[in-house]
């Protein structure tokens, strides 16, 4: 009897609201999952439904890939933990030998965490401790974790800021170049010279550049919205990172590995980092994280200041290498790019016909079509956005938002998502659109 109620997940609503954190239960939409493989989860309603979130990003090989399960449960039956530092195992090396050949510039030494905010906490402990320097600029819109540091540097949307006070100190935030909220739409280069003369206006005012440890950025917006930057942007805080010494952050986290169709968005945008933040595509699901450096920066990084029990514990190690290997075996970063392109010109045929999407916009596989009331100046419009959403979902396709006031619908399906599965998909988001 109480496996059987285990297996059904029993009264669900009540047990849920009674044992897991508001933050869990509240979330949407908490849908009862069975079974995962590929594009599609199994629901216990006996419905299947595509994933076009893709666990944020996390299995863009997509659910349960069987060379990544072989490779796990080989190194399961091996060696399960291991504390990196008090013993050494070789999927950790393995790793760290190939990250390189795959990552922009010469990043070639590792720090492995747990998770995407535990990797961003690093990327900053080694910028200050390495520099010296206290201060941290970081965007409006950025989303980049929930722990302490993280929080601090998050702007993404007020609430995920609030009752948290007093944040890490010496945190400067300045607006990011964001082309359609910006008082120029249609004029990316006057987007990214509003947005530079307002870091230059707190480099001049608030905080000299001789006391900036680092900037740390999203090269593509995630949780605040999906927002593709103009390339110049981020090869203008390139330069003025360099003039000053400043070490240049990029959080992949969400636009890592394949999503973008190249392996990062740096490659996408053509510039390099100093340090970059590394996790969920990274090991298809099991938990890791890196902070990834030169090793002329990592090597002088205080040993004692930093420590992990579970990173880069071996069972991840190896997801993540057969991760990288069945990018590569199945050619994801071109599906990515090919599939990517169709599906935004696609969602952009959908903006003609509703007046309800303000916005299409992505690279790769990341996706963000914004939606607005219509007949307003980019008022976002998340009742629709909501809408939209459950539609979706009671049609088997599951979507999840982003933005400011979550008015953004993101299309992020795994990378070996097929043309068949995209239209199925494209259907039933015209079809919720025609809803509302
Ligand atoms: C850009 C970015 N950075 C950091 C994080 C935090 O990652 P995690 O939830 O693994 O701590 C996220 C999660 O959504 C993210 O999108």
């Amino acid at each position: 009897m109480e496996n059987s109620k285990k297996s059904t997940f029993g009264d669900l609503v009540n047990r849920r609201e009674k044992l897991l954190a508001p933050i869990f239960s509240q979330d949407w939409p908490n849908l009862p999952v069975v079974r995962a493989e590929g594009l599609y989860l199994y629901g216990l309603d006996g419905k299947r439904y595509m994933d076009f979130m893709a666990a944020f990003g996390a299995v863009n090989v997509g659910h349960n890939h069987p060379a990544v399960l072989a490779a796990a449960r080989e190194q399961m039956e091996k060696q399960v933990h291991g504390a990196v530092g008090v013993t050494l195992h070789e999927s950790v090396l393995r790793l760290a030998e190939t990250l390189p050949e795959i990552l922009p510039g010469a990043l070639d030494m590792f720090f492995f965490g747990n998770s995407g905010a535990e990797a961003v906490e690093g990327c900053i402990k080694l910028a200050r401790n390495v520099t010296g320097r206290p201060g941290i600029i970081a965007f409006t819109g950025g989303f980049h974790g929930r722990t302490y540091g993280a929080a601090s540097l998050t702007a993404s949307k007020a609430s995920y800021r609030l009752g948290l006070e007093p944040f890490l100190s010496s945190v400067y935030h300045v607006p990011y170049a964001d082309p359609y909220h910006s008082s120029h739409p249609d004029d990316p280069s006057q987007c990214t010279l509003e947005a530079l003369h307002s870091l230059q206006t707190v480099l001049d005012r608030l905080v000299a550049p001789s006391q900036v440890a680092a900037m740390i950025v999203e090269p593509i917006q995630g949780e605040g919205g999906y927002v593709v930057p103009p390339k110049e942007f981020l090869q203008g805080l390139r330069e003025i990172c360099t003039r000053h010494g400043i070490l240049l952050i990029f959080d992949e986290v969400q636009s890592g590995f394949g999503r973008t169709g190249e392996w990062f968005a740096a490659q996408v945008f053509d510039v390099v980092p100093d340090i970059m933040a590394i996790a969920k595509g990274i090991a298809s699901g099991f938990p890791l994280g890196a902070v990834c450096a030169k090793a002329e920066l990592m090597s002088r990084w205080t040993p004692t200041v930093h420590g992990t029990t579970f990173g880069g514990n071996p069972v991840s190690c190896a997801a993540a290498l057969a991760t990288i290997d069945t990018i590569r075996n199945e050619g994801l970063l071109d599906k990515a790019k090919k599939n990517g392109e169709y599906l935004l010109g696609r969602v952009k045929e959908l903006k003609s016909k509703y007046k309800v999407i303000g916005d299409v916009r992505g690279v790769g596989l990341m996706i963000g079509m914004e939606l607005i009331v219509p007949g307003t100046d980019r008022e976002p419009n998340s009742t629709a956005s909501k809408n939209v959403l459950n539609e979706a979902l009671s049609r088997g396709m599951l979507m999840y938002p982003c933005g400011m006031r979550s008015q953004v619908i993101r299309l992020a399906p795994p990378l070996n998502v097929t043309r068949d599965q995209i239209d199925q998909g494209l259907a039933i988001l015209d079809e919720s659109l025609a809803t509302v």
